[in-house]
């Protein structure tokens, strides 16, 4: 398993020089976790962290889309979030709004899509307007797809799909037989989008958290000690240079 800092030689302007521009990822998912952690070190609120993880999140979108790289998805809050304290829940959906307000209008001069993947319908009213007025502003556009997963969960995703299927059996819409794993991708919140091609998670921690369980079948991924905040282009580029050296057989032989 690959970690970033191994590679001490490297600098920035060679990962980018060394990725293979013909080459991009089609689709990027990030875990962007850390932000508590690169707070506590500063003495700082957790909620500092996750401040300071919206600039990473400004850069990493620019970068992804100056790359071409077609969909971005970002794990924002899972379905499991809602545990934490009501104080951090409160602060995190504040900087969605304060994110969109402040955004929207740049991401649609560069051609971005915002969307959003998960139940929105649970979050504060002013987010799920702020996500609508985005996604119905920027739809059109034909570059970088931003997935924002907010209220999120994989489990949470495919037990809604085998709900709709099996309510379509039950209305005698559906065979069972004609059940296949490209129907259950129909109804997944990343209908029409790609697998993610390669998953980044920093902050030293290797596990998938519940994010597009079905969706990472063969998904190469990347870990790193970095904490989100600290994230920066380079690791991007660094993530990237090493998805392209990888070798992809999707369970066949070469
Ligand atoms: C994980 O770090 C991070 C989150 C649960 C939230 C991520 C949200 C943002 C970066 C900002 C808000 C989102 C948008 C789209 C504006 P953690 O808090 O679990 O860190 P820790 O593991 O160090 O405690």
């Amino acid at each position: 398993m690959f970690q970033f800092g191994k590679k001490k030689t490297q600098t920035t302007q060679n990962y980018y020089e060394l990725i293979d521009k013909n080459n991009i990822p089609k689709h990027i998912a990030i875990i962007m976790d850390g932000n508590g952690r690169w707070a506590k070190k500063r003495n700082m609120p957790r909620t500092f962290g996750h401040r300071a993880g919206v600039e990473t999140i400004r850069e990493v979108v620019k970068a992804c889309s100056e790359l071409g790289v077609k969909y971005l998805t970002l794990y924002a809050f899972s379905t499991e979030n809602w545990k934490r304290p009501s104080e951090e829940v409160g602060a995190l959906m504040n900087l969605l709004v304060e994110y969109l307000r402040a955004e929207v209008e740049e991401l649609h001069k560069n051609n971005v899509i915002v969307n959003s993947i998960g139940d929105i319908s649970k979050l504060p009213q002013i987010c799920q307007d702020e996500l609508k007025n985005a996604y119905e502003k920027t739809k059109n556009n034909t570059g970088l797809t931003l997935n924002l997963a907010l209220n999120y969960g994989g489990r949470d995703e495919i037990k809604n799909v085998v709900k709709k299927i099996a309510q379509l059996i039950e209305k005698g819409e559906l065979n069972s037989d004609q059940i296949d794993e490209e129907l259950i991708s129909k109804y997944l919140y990343t209908a029409n989008m790609p697998d993610p091609d390669l998953l980044i998670r920093p902050s030293g921690e290797y596990r998938l958290s519940n994010f597009l369980l079905w969706q990472v079948a063969y998904t190469e991924f990347w870990f790193s000690n970095i904490f989100w905040p600290d994230f920066k282009r380079e690791h991007l580029y660094q993530a990237i240079y090493d998805y392209q050296n990888r070798d992809r057989r999707f369970g066949g032989i070469k």
